[in-house]
């Protein structure tokens, strides 16, 4: 009856795109909070009738900027939640903000809403290369809504964006020390990468800028791996990194491959389903959202039953991100297949000589190397 539930809310709207992203995010001259309001409750109760009987432990307000949303949209959402759910009592409400003054004004009513958890997208910590990823705030700034997160939120972690256009190792090393004399129980610490459509691919593809080499790039993954481990918050996850007890449960749901429910332009669902796990994707366009959930009561735009080796290796690809890798038990539990025996031995050994993967008798991981190449191990794997 009680199986637990994360619940993922997607608000797409920001002030300005950044070049860099891919998110689902959209600049609009006005937004209706009032026809969000309630197309997001509307796809709540559609989620609860998809998923019920269901425990909710967490959930995650992203964008996006949902720092932007109406805290009394975030309380709707939160007292809806509990009222279609059964909720834990010690549930995690993390929402994405960005670190601007004008949205550390309103962490007190998300805060009064019920968030207890908040993300701040601060990406680096000097001028020039805020000025570079195109973000609209200072670094006093995004200091000061660190503070003001501080004495809000019962937790807070902020994003950083490393391996950046002429950035050494040693002004990564610096930018760190910097960053952990900020931190609180959690980093998420991310390698710039190129995404196509935005405006870094065209701008990298014209050659206005360079990134590190491959073994520049590595080396920063690697010193941060080790910084961080002897900082006390080893990385739990490819890219973000926690005090022992202190992961985004939410986040953990998806790499756990537990299940979870999105709603909002763009929002995945994974649900156990007879022998499988439904996949939800609702509409992306914010328009197109809105205007199906008023005439049907949902944005869904596409539904499937993953069943299978698909199953098996969506589980795999989840799971590896994670240090702890995956729990051989739970996820032959979840998948009808125990991972080592139908990944095979022939397949394993070398990948486990060369130091990319560890067996043993109840995990299946990937090594801080191995997750540094995931996307090469997984193709080893799953080929
Ligand atoms: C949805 S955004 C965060 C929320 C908020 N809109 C913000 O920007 O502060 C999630 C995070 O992904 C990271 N990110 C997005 N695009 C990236 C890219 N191309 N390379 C590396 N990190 C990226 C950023 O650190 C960003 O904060
Ligand atoms: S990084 Fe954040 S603020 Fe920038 S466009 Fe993406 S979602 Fe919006």
């Amino acid at each position: 009856m009680s199986a637990p539930l994360g619940v993922y809310v997607h608000w797409p709207f920001c002030k300005s795109k950044c070049p860099y992203c891919d998110f689902n995010s959209h600049v609009r001259d006005g937004v209706e909070q009032d026809r969000w309001r309630a197309a997001l409750l509307r796809e709540l109760e559609h989620a609860a009738r998809e998923a019920p009987a269901r425990r909710v432990e967490t959930i995650f307000f992203g964008g996006g900027t949902p720092s932007l949303m109406d805290a009394a949209i975030v309380d709707a959402v939160i007292e809806r939640t509990k009222a279609l759910w059964d909720t834990a009592a010690d549930i995690e409400i993390t929402l994405e903000a960005n670190p601007t003054s004008v949205e550390a004004d309103r962490f007190a009513a998300l805060a009064e809403a019920g968030v207890n958890r908040v993300s701040l997208g601060v990406q680096a910590l000097d001028a020039a290369s805020l000025r570079f990823l195109g973000r609209e705030h200072s670094p006093d700034e995004a200091i000061a809504a660190l503070e003001t997160a501080r004495r809000h939120f019962a937790r807070y972690s902020f994003d950083l964006i490393y391996a950046r256009p002429g950035q050494t190792v040693d002004a990564w090393a610096a930018e760190l020390e910097r960053a952990l004399g900020l931190a609180g129980e959690h980093l998420s610490l991310y390698q710039l990468t190129i995404e196509r459509g935005t405006r870094f691919f065209t701008d990298h593809a014209r050659g206005a800028f360079t990134l590190p080499g491959e073994e520049e790039a590595a080396a920063m993954f690697e010193f941060t791996q080790a910084r961080l481990a002897a900082a006390g918050l080893p990385a739990y996850e490819i890219s973000n990194h926690a005090k022992p007890g202190a992961a985004c449960r939410h986040n953990l749901i998806y790499w756990r491959y537990q299940d979870y429910v999105g709603v909002g332009p763009g929002a995945h669902g994974r649900f156990a389903e007879n022998d499988g796990k439904r996949a939800t994707r609702r509409t992306s366009g914010p328009e197109a959202w809105l205007e199906s959930v008023e005439r049907t009561g949902h944005g869904t735009a596409e539904t499937s039953l993953i069943v299978g080796q698909d199953l098996v290796e969506e589980a795999l690809m989840m799971g590896l991100r994670l240090a702890d890798g995956v729990d051989r038990a739970l996820f032959a539990s979840m998948t009808g297949a125990e991972p080592v025996a139908v990944l095979g031995e022939t397949r394993l050994a070398p990948l486990v000589a060369a130091g990319y993967l560890e067996v043993d008798a109840t995990h299946l991981k990937a090594t801080a190397a191995g997750r540094q190449r995931l996307n090469a191990l997984l193709e080893r794997l799953i080929a």
